[in-house]
């Protein structure tokens, strides 16, 4: 029987957390990765092999799937993909009825947004914000040297706990509304990233010395992490000023849930061992 979820990115910041509330809602996962060696899922899962950006690689995936989370980049620079008609064309085949798709937040709408809006699948289009798990950039600095060094860091942000993410595609895979909506999703309050550092420091009970990196430091460190210079461009200009909606809280994930989103004191508490 087609019953079972399919979640590409699962050994990823949000794929982990839909998987985790999938199999909290006792669904059969399916999860896609592109080196089953290399990662480490929940024994429940099965586990596929493939690449979302060659397409023959992925034949057969969703023969049991009647529900699909799928990312729109590949790879460690997040390059948006260009296979997104041919996957959609395969889900169309295997009847897949059902598809979230978490966007390319860096500026670039790739193929899979676009084939999933012009497919006869349910979709659902996420845009969160930004995560309060891009705090974790900061646990070596602070575990090791107790500061953090970043651009913009008065910037303000309604940052979302990716759990809070992952447990709005989980409900929507499984029990489906939202159909044809890109839904902008934040957290529940507007913190700068310098506040955000002022709560880790509270809670580790260490001073924590906040330095602002200038904009030529944070594009060399994004050059050390493989950004290319389009990408670079954009993020340097959506954290020197943000666009209201980043900074906008709004109740998506509260009327969703049917509770509060995950404050980043829930975050830090949740993810305290980081930084200890
Ligand atoms: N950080 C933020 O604040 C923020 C805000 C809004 C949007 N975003 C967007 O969120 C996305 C990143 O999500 P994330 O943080 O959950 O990702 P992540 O932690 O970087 O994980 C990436 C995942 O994608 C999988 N993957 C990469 N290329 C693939 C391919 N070609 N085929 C199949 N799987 C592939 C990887 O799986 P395997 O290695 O196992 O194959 C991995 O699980 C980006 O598009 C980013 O722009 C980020």
């Amino acid at each position: 029987m087609k019953n079972k979820v399919l979640v590409a990115g699962a050994s990823g910041t949000i794929g982990r957390e839909v998987v985790f509330e999938l199999l909290k809602m006792g669904q059969d996962v399916i999860v896609l990765t592109r080196n089953k060696e290399q990662r480490s899922f929940p024994a429940q899962v099965e586990i596929v092999e493939g690449d979302l950006s060659i397409p023959e690689t992925i034949v057969g995936v969703f023969t049991d799937v009647s529900a699909a989370h799928l990312i729109a980049f590949s790879g460690e620079t997040y390059t948006p993909l260009s296979s997104g008609y041919k996957v959609v064309e395969m889900m169309v085949a295997e009847n897949v009825e059902r598809v979230t798709v978490l966007w390319n937040g860096e500026g670039k709408t790739g193929t899979m947004e676009k084939a999933v809006m012009d497919s006869r699948l349910e979709w659902t289009i996420l845009q969160p914000q930004e995560y309060m798990a891009n705090a974790a950039g900061w646990a070596k600095n602070i575990r090791e040297r107790r500061v953090i060094e970043e651009p913009c860091v008065d910037r303000p942000t309604a940052a979302i706990h990716e759990n809070d993410l992952g447990a709005v595609i989980a409900q929507i895979l499984v029990y489906g509304g939202h159909a044809s909506k890109i839904l902008t999703l934040t957290g529940p309050q507007v913190l700068s990233p310098r506040k955000q550092a002022l709560a880790i420091s509270k809670a580790i009970e260490a001073n924590i010395t906040i330095r602002e990196l200038s904009e030529a430091e944070a594009r060399k460190r994004w050059a050390t992490w493989g950004l290319e210079q389009e990408t670079m461009d954009y993020l340097y200009a959506w954290y020197k000023n943000p666009p209201a909606e980043g900074y906008t809280v709004n109740q998506g994930v509260a009327s969703i849930l049917g509770r509060s989103p995950k404050t980043f004191h829930d975050w830090v508490k949740d993810n305290i061992q980081l930084f200890k």
